[in-house]
């Protein structure tokens, strides 16, 4: 049975999370942070009910993660938090599986030397679901054959996400700009904008949208979407759980969902 620990358990993520981690066999939840409701059952957060798991106070969170054995920590915070506890994780040796989004490249790079330098097995990705995964390979494909298109990205949003624009959206346009050697990004336009080759990235928030992503390539005469569309969060937690349960069989090193889903 694998032990996993969960960051950000009061979150929309999180509670999601707890109640998919009861739906899997070979993993069990053994310990939860967050930053309030200390000392609360973490299943009141959820339809599941009491769990028996109290919410931990995170600046216990190596003390607790020691004490239960914990494997994997799973963690949908804030960036700065993840930038922070993502460390401290490591030095005690628990695997990673991290979807906070909105990192910078200076925490990317804390991040990336703990885990090397404590060799564990870690998963950060923007998007843990199926569908998107898939997605990025159609439009690295796509953008081979389209690299003289007008490309732009436009992403859409529930209006509490706090970062913009999406992780998923910046992987996009750096899977297209891998793919076609290299391209300048302009988020959103104002003004005299006259447009380059660049690749164009837009957030939209409004209502309660989980998560839309069109990709357009647009040339003289024809254009081509490629759009993906999360109709429920529960598909960012299933994958994440899976992700946990793969990675702890995986040797030290940082994976990606590609790897998970063999794509
Ligand atoms: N990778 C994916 O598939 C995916 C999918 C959805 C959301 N996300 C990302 O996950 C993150 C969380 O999203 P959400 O919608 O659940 O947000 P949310 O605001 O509902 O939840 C975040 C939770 O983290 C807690 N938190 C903040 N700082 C903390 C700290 N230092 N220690 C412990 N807990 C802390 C908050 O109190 C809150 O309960 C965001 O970055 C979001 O973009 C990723």
């Amino acid at each position: 049975m694998i032990n996993a620990a969960l960051l950000g358990a009061c979150g929309r993520m999180g509670s999601l999370i707890v109640e998919t981690i009861t739906c899997f066999p070979d993993i069990q939840l053994v310990a939860a942070f967050d930053i309030s409701n200390f000392g609360k059952d973490v299943g009141e957060f959820t339809r599941v009910g009491n769990l028996g798991i109290k919410i931990s106070d995170v600046r216990d969170l190596e003390a607790v993660l020691k004490k239960n054995q914990v494997d994997v920590l799973i963690d949908f915070t804030a960036a700065m938090a993840t930038a922070v506890n993502a460390p401290i994780a490591a030095r005690c040796g628990v695997n990673l599986i991290i979807g906070t989004t909105g990192l910078t490249t200076e925490q990317r790079t804390v991040i990336d030397t703990a885990i090397k330098e404590n060799q564990i097995r870690a998963i950060i990705s923007p998007n843990y679901s199926i569908g998107v995964n898939v997605f990025f390979k159609i439009i690295r494909e796509a953008a081979k054959y389209l690299a003289d298109y007008d490309i732009e990205i436009i992403e859409t949003h529930h209006n509490q996400k706090k970062d913009a624009p999406s992780g998923t959206a910046l992987r996009a346009a750096d899977v297209i700009s891998d793919a076609v050697g290299g391209k300048e990004y302009i988020y959103g336009r104002e003004g005299i904008a006259p447009r380059g080759k660049e690749i164009g990235i837009h957030a939209v928030r409004a209502g309660d949208i989980t998560g839309d992503h069109t990709v357009l390539f647009a040339g003289n005469s024809e254009r081509i979407e490629i759009r993906h569309i999360a109709h429920s969060p529960q598909i960012f937690a299933k994958g994440a759980v899976h992700a946990a349960e793969w990675i702890c069989k995986q040797k030290p090193g940082i994976y990606s969902m590609d790897d998970v889903l063999c794509l």
